[in-house]
């Protein structure tokens, strides 16, 4: 398990370029499954949960082929059997996202439970209510879900009980070749729940309402991908390198992204003084900034502020002056970066899902222990402000999210070393 060992503080200046989104290609990935022919991903992140997405698609008989250079990854989809075994989808969450597309194209699908994780309990029980109502048989037998469709899947009227990404695109996969008509309501609106109905789109699909809440969907059969499916940038990569740039009071210009997607990270950035520029859609400059306002952030699905933000923005608040609040009513447990942060002298309190945030600090390096993906990228940018050296531990949380972040960090000037245990 490798360590990240970081010297500050640091300021970061300069320009960084995004890579593509770890939760936009995973869907898509997994969506390979419904074509006959190869499939051409291109702007493929060098994450983690990729390789973990491909061993799943291996162990199911597919065949991929990774340039890692060209960050293009090609998929042949010969499925022979479908099931995702416990042993890889226990080290990602979204092999879940197998379900759809199996049920989909073959009617039966055998996918290990997910179980918890570090943010919360996190079941699946929308994805498997909302499956059953296409006329799917489905049972839990020994930690897995058996899914079989008698005769042919047909389209259903969905209502989400609550807002969940991964289900909304699993029923993506199922109702874009379920016959009839399907209607989700309580849909995910993010930016990468619209990505796949494009991409499903683009092979024939009739799929309305993307980004809205209500999607319509009439059921048809798919062609192959008129051409290669291009990764969207990474919104979440590039919120997490504002955050670092503000908290830095870095001069910071990040390219490659797409603006558009981070409304409200950028708003709340805006609102704690920081100067933030949008020259081009592609691009985000961060001004060097000085004295920081409290803020108050509450979590929610998109547009509103994410929760894949929470980590991050609560380490700036750290630095502002008075109290700051963050709100956290999309995962129960997913305040565990809290104890760390204090380790390196933050002043956090928190009462059920609410952290009150008393600023501002000044980090000290501390040896650290990262928890979950976002709750490490908060103490890489608690390092990078903190007097002194902070050593993280157990960074493959980091590595399942950020491409080369230590890389990207060194190409900044930034005095970081990954060691190796
Ligand atoms: N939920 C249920 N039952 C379900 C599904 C969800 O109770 O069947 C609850 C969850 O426990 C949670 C809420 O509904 O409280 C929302 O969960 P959602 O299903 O939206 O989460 P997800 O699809 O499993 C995706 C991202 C997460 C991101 C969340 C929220 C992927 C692969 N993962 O997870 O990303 O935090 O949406 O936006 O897209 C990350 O990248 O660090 C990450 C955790």
């Amino acid at each position: 398990m490798d360590t990240l060992r970081i010297k500050g503080p640091a300021r970061l200046s300069g320009a960084i370029s995004v890579s593509g989104s770890k939760n936009a290609a995973l869907p898509l990935l997994f969506g390979s499954i419904l074509f006959d022919k190869p499939v051409v991903f291109e702007n493929v992140p060098r994450l983690w949960d990729i390789e973990t997405t491909l061993s799943l698609l291996a162990s199911m008989g597919a065949q991929s082929e990774w340039n890692k250079e060209a960050a293009r990854v090609t998929i042949w989809p010969t499925i022979t059997k479908r099931e995702a075994p416990y042993d890889l989808v226990r080290r990602m969450r979204a092999g879940i996202l197998a379900l759809g597309p199996l049920v989909a194209k073959f009617g039966e699908a055998r996918v290990s439970l997910p179980g918890g994780c570090a943010i919360g309990a996190r079941p699946v029980n929308f994805h498997i209510d909302a499956l059953k109502q296409f006329g799917v048989t489905l049972d839990v037998e020994e930690g897995y879900v058996v899914a079989k469709v008698r005769g042919q899947l047909k389209g259903a009227h969905i209502v989400f009980p609550q807002v969940t990404v991964t289900g909304t695109e699993n029923i993506l996969f199922v109702a874009t070749l379920a016959e009839g008509h399907t209607k989700i309501e309580n849909a995910a609106c993010e930016p990468e729940v619209v990505a796949l109905g494009e991409m499903l789109r683009a092979c024939g699909a009739k799929i309305a309402g993307l980004g809205t809440p209500v999607i319509d969907i009439e059921g048809t059969s798919l062609s192959q991908p008129p051409g290669p499916i291009v990764i969207s940038p990474d919104r979440i990569e590039t919120g997490t390198w504002v955050a670092a740039a503000v908290a830095t009071r870095g001069h910071l210009t990040i390219r490659n992204t797409d603006a558009s997607k981070l409304s409200s990270v950028l708003d709340a950035f805006r609102a704690m003084g920081t100067e933030i520029r949008v020259p081009d859609p592609s691009v985000i400059e961060v001004m060097p900034g000085n004295n920081f306002l409290p803020i108050d952030v509450q979590t929610a699905p998109y547009p509103f502020f994410a929760t894949d933000m929470q980590a991050q923005i609560m380490t700036v608040a750290c630095l502002a002056k008075g109290t700051s609040r963050v709100r956290e009513t999309i995962f129960e447990n997913r305040f565990m970066h809290v104890a760390e942060l204090r380790r390196m002298g933050a002043k956090i309190s928190v009462r059920r899902n609410l952290a009150t945030i008393e600023g501002p600090v000044q980090f000290k390096g501390a040896p650290v222990m990262a928890t979950d993906l976002r709750a490490s990228a908060s103490l890489v940018i608690a390092a990078l402000c903190a007097q002194g050296t902070t050593q993280i531990s157990r960074i493959y949380h980091l590595d399942r999210g950020y491409q080369r972040l230590d890389e990207k960090l060194k190409a900044l000037d930034v005095d970081v070393e990954r060691v190796k245990e």
